[in-house]
C-alpha cells in the first residue's frame, strides 16, 4: 500500500514514538461505519472461501481480515502453525511436543525465526502456530501441538516461538483456554475453579502475553458455561484488565462465537476467518443492546493499534520464495528432531548397551514397521505442513550407513534374524490422533452459517483471487482424503500401541535380541506390556522433514541424545486425571501431570523430565539464595563418562503444603569428564497461590523448599530451603 495513506503517516509517528492507541483510535474515528464493521471479522465470504478450502485451499492462501485500503490499513494475513507454515513447501519442522522435549528456548526461538521469514514469504502476517494448552491428559489428539504438561515449561517454549517469530511478523498465540478435548471441541464445557483456571491452565499464555504476542485465539469449548469467543471473564477481565494485554483477539475458526452482540461485548475483536455471525447479525445485536458502537470501535481499535504497533516488523522487504525449505531451515529442523528424541531404556546386551551403535562395526542392520518407511509428520488437520520432502527412519539409516546392508520390511520379521541390530518403527499416524476432522460433530451448529454470501463480497473475493492462490501442489506422498493431506485424527482411542504393533515388538524380540523401538506418538504411550523384553526404546516423535537424518544421528552417537520427556509417562492409566472423549461437560481441576502422581503416590513409569544419555550425568546437591524477586539455584553438573552429554537441569519448588512443581530449568553441555556449575534462575512470582477469597495471587514468603534435578521426583535430588523476606513496600 502506498506510503501517503492515514495510516502510513500514524505508522510513521507510532515509530517515532506517539501512542499507537491513540493513533489507531483516530484511524477508526475517520472509517465509515461500514469499515468499522468491517475490521470485525475475516474478509472472505463464507461459502466462496469454504469450497476453496475443501479443495485443498488451505494451504494456497493466506485468510486475510481488516483489510481496510482506503486508509492504506493492510489489515492481517492468517497462516497457520506449529510445525512450520502451513501455506506451500514450507519446512516441517518437528511436532511442538517433540520440540518441547528439546527444552531448548534457544532453539525454540530459531525455529520461530525461519517459521517467521517463510510467513512473510507466502505473504502471511500472522502466525496462528503459539499452541500452549497444556497436556492434561495424553489421549488429547492436539497434544502433539502444544508442548507439554507443565505450565513454566509450555510457557517458556511459547515465549521462545514468539519472540523468534515476531522479528518478521505477528504472532497468535492459542486456544485460550482449557481447549484440551478434541472430539467435543465444539460442544464441551469447561467447569474450572479459579484456583486451578490461574494456577495450571493460564499461567502460560500470561507468559507469552508478557512476552509481548500480538495476537490471543479463543477457543472454541466453553469456560464455566460460556463459549470462549464470548467470554468476558476470559477476554476481558483476565486478559486485558488483569494481564494488560494490549493487541487483539481472534476466534477460532468457523465455529468459535455464537452470539455477535455478547461476542463484541466480551473483547473478542475479530471473527474469524469469514463473515458469518456478525456480518449477519450484528446490527439485529447492536439494535437489542447487546454490545455498543463504542464497543465495535474499541475492537477495530485494538486491531489498527497492534498493526502501527508492529508496522517496522511488518514493513520488511518480503523474502523470496526459496527461502521454504531452505537448506538452513532443514538444518534447523534436522537439529530439533535430533534434540527432540528421548532415550527410555537402553540396557546392555552381552556387557554393552545397545546404543549408540556403532557404525564401523555393522554389516548388516534391520528396519521393521509399518511406519519405518511413509512420510509420518504428524497431524493431517490445520497443522499439516505441505513440506516438498520427508526423510523417513529408513531413508535416514540408509543415508548415514552406505555400506551397510540395510534390509527393510513393513512386517516380515525374518529380516531382524541374523542382522547385527533390528530397528523397529511403530507408533500413531495422523488417523490415530490429531485434529478432529473426520465427523467432527458440526451438523448441529449449520443454523450458525449465513443463507447466502453477500453479492458485492463475493465479487471483490472473486477478483483478488487469481492474484491470491498460489499453485501450490501437494507432495505426492501427502496422503489423506483427496490427497491434501486430511485425516480423521481426534482424541486417541488408546495409550498404548495398535496390537500388531505390540506382536510385532515381541516378534522381532524373539528374532534378535538387539531391538531399538522407536515410538512415533505426539504424547505418552503406555509401554509397560513390552519395554522389558527389549533393550533400547527411544521416543522419537512426529520428527519433521528431516527426522530420519536425525534418528539416524542419534541411533549412531554422532549427536548426543540428550532429549527429556515433557510429560509422565504413568504407569497405569488409572493414574491420570478421568477424560472422557465423548463428554460435553468436564470439570477440571488442578490436578495432572507429574504433581498428581506424586500426590497420590504414584510413581511414573517414565517421569516427567527423564531421559538417559549415552554417559554418566549427575548433579552434586542443590544451593538457593534469593536476589531481589527471584531465586538463583546452582549445581554442579558433573559428566562422569567418557562422551559428551547434555544435562537438562530443572529447578522444581514448593512452599508451605503445596506440592513441587517446575519453576525453572537450563540445558548444559558438559564434555567427557567435565564438571561444570550450572544456574537455574527463577521469579519468586512462579510460587504464588491464588487466593479464592481475594480473587488475587498471594505472594510466598517464608520457607520454600528448592531442588536441582534431572526429573520430577528424582531420588537422587538434594533439597535446600531459602527463607523468602517479605517484599519490599
Ligand atoms: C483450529 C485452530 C486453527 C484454525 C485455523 C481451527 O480448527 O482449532 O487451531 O488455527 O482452525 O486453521
Amino acid at each position: 500500500m502506498s506510503d501517503s495513506t492515514l495510516f502510513a503517516a500514524a505508522a510513521a509517528r507510532v515509530a517515532g514514538g506517539a501512542d499507537a492507541h491513540a493513533e489507531a483510535a483516530a484511524l477508526v474515528g475517520a472509517m465509515t461505519e461500514d469499515e468499522r464493521r468491517w475490521c470485525l471479522d475475516g474478509d472472505h465470504p463464507f461459502w466462496g472461501d469454504l469450497s476453496e478450502m475443501g479443495q485443498g485451499g488451505y494451504h494456497k492462501r493466506t485468510f486475510p481480515a481488516a483489510r481496510v485500503e482506503r486508509l492504506g490499513i493492510a489489515g492481517f494475513a492468517f497462516s497457520d502453525g506449529p510445525r512450520g507454515v502451513v501455506i506451500g513447501p514450507a519446512t516441517a519442522f518437528p511436532v511442538s511436543m517433540a520440540r518441547g522435549a528439546t527444552w531448548d528456548v534457544d532453539l525454540e526461538e530459531r525455529i520461530g525465526e525461519a517459521i517467521g521469514v517463510e510467513l512473510r514469504a507466502v505473504g502471511a502476517t500472522l502466525y496462528g502456530g503459539v499452541c500452549v494448552n497444556v497436556l492434561r491428559h495424553p489421549a488429547w489428539g492436539r497434544a502433539q501441538e502444544t508442548y507439554g504438561e507443565d505450565p513454566v515449561h509450555v510457557g517458556e517454549l511459547g515465549a521462545a516461538l514468539t519472540r523468534g517469530v515476531q522479528r518478521h511478523a505477528m504472532a497468535c498465540v492459542k486456544h485460550f483456554a482449557c481447549n484440551s478435548m478434541e472430539n467435543t471441541r465444539f460442544a464441551v464445557d469447561v467447569t474450572i475453579d479459579e484456583t486451578a483456571l490461574h494456577e495450571v491452565y493460564l499461567p502460560h499464555f500470561r507468559r507469552i502475553v508478557d512476552e509481548g504476542v500480538a495476537s490471543v485465539m479463543s477457543a472454541y469449548n466453553a469456560v464455566n458455561g460460556e463459549w470462549c469467543g464470548q467470554s468476558r471473564m476470559l477476554l476481558n477481565d483476565v486478559l486485558r484488565e488483569r494481564w494488560g494485554f494490549d493487541g487483539f483477539v481472534i476466534s477460532d475458526w468457523i465455529f468459535g462465537l455464537r452470539d455477535a452482540g455478547a461476542s463484541v461485548h466480551a473483547g473478542l475483536d475479530v471473527e474469524m476467518p469469514y463473515r458469518m455471525i456478525r456480518a449477519f447479525g450484528l446490527d439485529g445485536d447492536l439494535a437489542a443492546g447487546a454490545c455498543t458502537e463504542d464497543e465495535i470501535a474499541a475492537a477495530a481499535t485494538r486491531v489498527v493499534a497492534t498493526l502501527l504497533r508492529f508496522h517496522p516488523v511488518l514493513d520488511q522487504p518480503r523474502p523470496p520464495i526459496d527461502v521454504l525449505a531452505q537448506p538452513t531451515h532443514r538444518a534447523l529442523a534436522r537439529e530439533a528432531a535430533a534434540k527432540a528424541l528421548v532415550l527410555l531404556r537402553n540396557e546392555p546386551v552381552e556387557g554393552t548397551p545397545v546404543l549408540p551403535l556403532d557404525a564401523g562395526s555393522l554389516t548388516s542392520v534391520a528396519v521393521v514397521g509399518r511406519l519405518a518407511a511413509v512420510r509420518n509428520l504428524g497431524d493431517g488437520g490445520s497443522s499439516d505442513v505441505w513440506a516438498p520432502s520427508a526423510v523417513t527412519p529408513l531413508d535416514g539409516l540408509r543415508a548415514a550407513l552406505p555400506a551397510v546392508e540395510v534390509r527393510h520390511s513393513d512386517g516380515d520379521v525374518s529380516v531382524a534374524a541374523g542382522s547385527d541390530v533390528a530397528i523397529v518403527v511403530v507408533g500413531y499416524t495422523k488417523a490415530d490422533e490429531g485434529e478432529f476432522i473426520g465427523d467432527s460433530g458440526t451438523a448441529h451448529l449449520a443454523s450458525l452459517m449465513p443463507a447466502a454470501d453477500e453479492p458485492e463480497v463475493v465479487a471483490a473475493y472473486e477478483a483478488t483471487r487469481a492474484a491470491e492462490v498460489r499453485d501450490f501442489q501437494p507432495p505426492p506422498d501427502a496422503g489423506g482424503a483427496g490427497g491434501f493431506g486430511f485425516a480423521k485424527g481426534g482424541d486417541r482411542e488408546s495409550l498404548r500401541l495398535r496390537p500388531d504393533d505390540e506382536e510385532l515388538i515381541a516378534a522381532v524380540a524373539a528374532a534378535n535380541p538387539r531391538v531399538v523401538v522407536c515410538l512415533v506418538a505426539g504424547s505418552a504411550v503406555l509401554i509397560d506390556r513390552w519395554d522389558r523384553s527389549v533393550p533400547a526404546v527411544v521416543q522419537s516423535w512426529y520428527a519433521g522433514m528431516e527426522g530420519g537424518h536425525a534418528l539416524a544421528d542419534v541411533l549412531l552417537g554422532r549427536v548426543q541424545p540428550s532429549g527429556r520427556l515433557p510429560f509422565s509417562v504413568p504407569a497405569d492409566p488409572d493414574h491420570l486425571p478421568s477424560f472422557d472423549r465423548d463428554a460435553v461437560e468436564a470439570t477440571y481441576d488442578g490436578w495432572h501431570g507429574y504433581w498428581k502422581l506424586a500426590a497420590d503416590g504414584n510413581e511414573a513409569a517414565y517421569p516427567f523430565g527423564f531421559g538417559l544419555s549415552y554417559t554418566d550425568l549427575s548433579l552434586l546437591g542443590t544451593e538457593a539464595a534469593q536476589h531481589g524477586d527471584e531465586i538463583v539455584a546452582t549445581t554442579v553438573a558433573v559428566n562422569a563418562g567418557t562422551r559428551p552429554g547434555v544435562e537438562v537441569v530443572q529447578a522444581y519448588a514448593s512452599a508451605g503444603d503445596g506440592p513441587a512443581k517446575l519453576v525453572g530449568f537450563a540445558r548444559v553441555e558438559l564434555d567427557a569428564g567435565e564438571r561444570k556449575v550450572a544456574e537455574v534462575r527463577f521469579p519468586i512470582a512462579r510460587l504464588a497461590r491464588w487466593d479464592e477469597a481475594a480473587h488475587d495471587w498471594r505472594p510466598v514468603t517464608g520457607p520454600v523448599q528448592v531442588a536441582l534435578a534431572r526429573h520430577a521426583g528424582d531420588p537422587a535430588a538434594e533439597a535446600t530451603t531459602v527463607e523468602l523476606q517479605p517484599p519490599r513496600t
